[in-house]
């Protein structure tokens, strides 16, 4: 079962090696956010852990960050699930999500600051890229509503802080936010929004897919944890929010009232310039007694965000795959965990059924995803090994006869650093490899599987240090 409250997860995560304290003092405007970036550019996925700063200058509330995207294994763990059980997990909350239910009283509106009282300066924001953003962000899930029919998006979208009750929101047009937003401004009213901080780990990891517009995440969220996500009312305003939260700022976002947001540090690994954005007034911030406020981390991969990001959007292409298209040969999908998902590597494991089954699987994730390379493989590879998936390409992979390279693509979200903008529009392209068996193969060059287990137990007699067999040998002794 996936953890109900963020604080749940955080204590069997220290308990296991992936939180770690920090509790001497800390500056906000450069010191936790610099530390993170350690964890993610000098530690192996093995190794990195998230942090909580117990003691942020400025703030009672201890922050964290990094913990629920600091690797694969860390991610599971948020759902309360071994590695490998995470895209069927994604899959069955896709085709089978879980309807939210409502609460009356909730621990995220514990203590409730409104008017004045409300001011983001108490909460312990981070400035992510010290030196180059332009001041703190909130990076956490928003939710705001459609006008007269109570739908509700969730996404993150980054939110700089202006002032104690004003904050800039990267509302971009063409995003759910942004759609539903403009439908109250379209009736020349405010739009209500609420930043939802430290949410059970399951309505964090959905808010960031992104889902077909009137697909609720709020129930995918459900159907990803188990439960349903109980939810409440605003205390300042009509949006539902995850009731077991840590913190939840409420606000309005008047028709028209725009700011320059940016320039900010983006998830590709560069800065954004930034440009003009809404603007919202905050009007109450609510939470636990002991918030503990949540920031993800982003900018240069790997980072937290892209952790996050790859994993939603790799089940979406997969249940996309095999289930609206029913292409159900189709086993397993990985995205690189760098690119979150945009202009990134993905790799397919299936089992063709025909002559360029492969090449076709390829072409279509090119089709549904933002993907930029797409590998395909046969059923009995590691997608997620890289060494494993070098052999294929060299052992099954002939260059000539297995690329197909689509050209003119229009990047939707203008952002692939490595193509030209011709009159403010990027045309990229991408790559499908088709790596799954064209020829026939003769046998593994490895013992049979029953001397290799019989090897396995003189190895241990011998005194030999132990180890867990990886996936890649695994799938290669099954078939000796
Ligand atoms: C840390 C982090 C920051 C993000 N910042 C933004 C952002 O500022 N603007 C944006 O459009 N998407 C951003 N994203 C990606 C969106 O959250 C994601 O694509 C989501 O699906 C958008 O929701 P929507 O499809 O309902 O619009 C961010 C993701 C993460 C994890």
């Amino acid at each position: 079962m996936s953890y109900r409250t963020f604080r749940d997860f955080a204590a069997v995560a220290e308990q296991q090696g992936l939180l770690r304290r920090v509790s001497k003092p800390v500056d906000p405007s450069w010191e936790p956010a610099a530390m993170v970036k350690w964890a993610f550019q000098g530690l192996s996925d093995d190794e990195r852990f998230g942090i909580l700063f117990e003691n942020v200058e400025g703030s009672d509330l201890s922050l964290c960050s990094g913990a629920l995207g600091a690797s694969r294994k860390a991610y599971a763990l948020a759902l309360g699930l071994e590695e490998a059980e995470i895209n069927p997990r994604w899959e069955s909350a896709l085709v089978n999500p879980l309807a939210p239910v409502t609460v009356q009283s909730a621990p995220c509106q514990e203590v409730v600051f409104t008017g004045a009282d409300a001011r983001l300066g108490d909460l312990p924001i981070p400035t992510w890229t010290p030196g180059k953003d332009a001041g703190p962000y909130l990076t956490t899930t928003v939710m705001t509503a459609e006008f007269g029919t109570g739908n509700q998006n969730t996404g993150v979208y980054r939110t700089q802080v202006l002032a104690d009750d004003r904050a800039v929101v990267n509302l971009a047009p063409g995003r759910g936010g942004h759609g539903q937003c403009a439908t109250w401004w379209a009736q020349g009213k405010p739009a209500p929004i609420a930043w939802v901080i430290g949410a059970e780990p399951a309505f964090q990891l959905a808010s960031v897919a992104t889902l077909p517009t009137g697909v609720q995440e709020m129930a995918i969220a459900g159907g990803l944890q188990g439960a349903p996500i109980e939810l409440v009312k605003c205390v300042t305003n009509d949006i539902m929010v995850p009731a077991n939260a840590e913190i939840i700022v409420e606000g309005l976002l008047q028709p028209g009232d725009m700011a320059p947001e940016g320039p900010f540090g983006e998830n590709l690994g560069f800065m954004n310039p930034g440009s003009d954005k809404p603007v919202a007034t905050i009007t109450a911030i609510t939470r636990r007694s002991d918030a503990i406020y949540y920031g993800i981390s982003s900018q240069m991969p790997p980072s937290e965000s892209t952790v996050l990001q790859s994993h939603a959007n790799a089940a979406l292409t997969l249940k996309i795959i095999r289930h609206d298209m029913g292409e159900r040969h189709v086993h397993d999908l990985h995205y690189d965990l760098t690119y979150g998902g945009q202009m990134a590597h993905g790799v397919i494991a299936m089992t063709p059924q025909y002559p360029g089954h492969g090449m076709k699987i390829g072409r279509l994730a090119a089709e549904v995803s933002a993907l930029k390379r797409i590998t395909v493989v046969d059923e009995d590879v590691d997608i997620r090994d890289t060494r494993h998936l070098d052999w294929v390409m060299n052992a099954r992979y002939n260059p000539s006869r297995d690329t197909v390279i689509i050209d003119n693509v229009f990047m939707r979200s203008a952002m692939d650093p490595s193509v030209e903008a011709v009159d403010g529009v990027k045309m990229g392209s991408k790559i499908v490899v088709d790596a799954t068996r064209s020829v026939p193969e003769d046998d593994f060059s490895l013992p049979h599987k029953d001397i290799m287990m019989k090897a396995l137990e003189s190895w241990k007699s011998a005194g030999l240090p132990d180890f867990d067999i990886p996936r890649r040998a695994q799938l290669r002794i099954d078939k000796s």
